[in-house]
């Protein structure tokens, strides 16, 4: 269980006391990739002391400065003052040593590799060397929670965390109790999320949660529209975002995530229930398989190039307008 009195001391005096003091909750995050440097971002600016830890040191350097980059833009929008800025990146330390760097930790948030024996192998050293109070919360997108939390001696302690990305600019996390998460867990997690300045939907632990069992049927379901030449890859989005007022198009969103991330999360779904109604398209697949993943290949259903701004469809989806 973890050591309500000794938490709520802590969480009460987050912002009464310089951040140097011992008494400010010390956050670990695993994973310095696009959300574990986001994730670290917003508690280092909500003024706890942040460890950020990861197994390849250049991917923390990397954190750092894309850290900097983005408080940069928050001074320059005025949101924030050059010296909050100052003290944000003051409280965030590296670590490659993952023990050292939970050690202290009442909170660790795993934000690595969405890879499940990764994550369960973590979740074992978590449980090894993070104090034996600490919340042990995960990032997934999909893995399974109970499963992640069978992997330690604190089933009751493990909780997720799912924050969205960009982590500094969305403002939900949503919270995904385990089948043995105590609503003591649930309720701390809760009023750590309000600290941030965001806002959390607590959920239940089946295949995609919420947000990615709303989120990439649709999704799907856009390139079926466009598999089976319905429409092309402009009508599409523009529907959804003209029509619908969604900030970006299905398929846009879908080069945004990651279409190997998108594939993945539909087999877990078509999987973890079953259900015809969830199996990939099969274009998905292919377009996978060929290695066009989105943004981070540079090809998707649109095609990305350094500099440019304007959306260009992918000369393979041309034929479908
Ligand atoms: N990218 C998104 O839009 C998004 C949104 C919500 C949730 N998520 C979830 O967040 C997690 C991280 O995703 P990401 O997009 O930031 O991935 P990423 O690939 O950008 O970063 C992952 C990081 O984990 C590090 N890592 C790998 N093994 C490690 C280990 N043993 N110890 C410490 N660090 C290790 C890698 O070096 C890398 O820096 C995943 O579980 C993903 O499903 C991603």
């Amino acid at each position: 269980m973890i050591d309500d009195s000794n938490f709520l001391q802590q969480e009460q005096t987050v912002n009464l006391i310089p951040h140097t003091s011992q008494l400010i909750p010390q956050i670990a995050v695993v994973g310095a990739g696009t959300m574990g440097n986001g994730i670290a971002h917003v508690f280092a600016q909500a003024r706890f002391a942040v460890t950020l830890i990861d197994v390849n040191v250049q991917q923390l350097d990397k954190a750092i400065q894309t850290i900097s980059k983005n408080l940069d833009r928050q001074v320059a929008k005025g949101s924030l003052t050059e010296n909050d800025k100052a003290t944000t990146l003051n409280n965030i330390i590296i670590e490659t040593d993952l023990s050292l760097g939970v050690k202290d930790a009442v909170l660790v948030i795993e934000a690595a590799t969405e890879n499940t024996e990764l994550k369960l192998r973590i979740f074992k050293q978590l449980d090894e060397a993070a104090p034996k109070s600490a919340i042990l919360a995960t990032n997934t997108s999909s893995i399974s929670i109970t499963k992640i939390a069978a992997a330690t001696s604190r089933p009751a302690q493990v909780i997720g965390m799912h924050f969205m990305n960009p982590v500094p600019v969305m403002k939900l996390v949503e919270i995904i109790n385990g089948y043995a998460t105590t609503k003591e867990v649930t309720d701390t997690i809760v009023g750590f999320t309000r600290q941030l300045g965001k806002v959390s939907c607590v959920v239940n632990d089946y295949p995609g949660f919420i947000a990615n069992r709303i989120l990439m049927p649709m999704i799907n379901e856009a390139i079926y529209s466009l598999y089976e030449g319905v429409a092309g890859v402009e009508a599409i989005d523009n529907i959804m975002k003209l029509g619908m007022a969604h900030p970006m198009g299905p398929l846009q969103l879908a080069d945004f995530i990651g279409l190997d991330i998108c594939l993945s999360i539909m087999n877990v779904l078509y999987q973890g229930f079953g259900n015809q109604k969830y199996a990939p398209c099969p274009l998905l697949v292919n377009i996978v398989a060929a290695g066009n993943l989105g943004v981070k290949s540079g090809e998707g259903f649109y095609a990305y190039s350094a500099g440019r701004k304007e959306l260009v469809v992918s000369e393979r989806f041309m034929k479908f307008l």
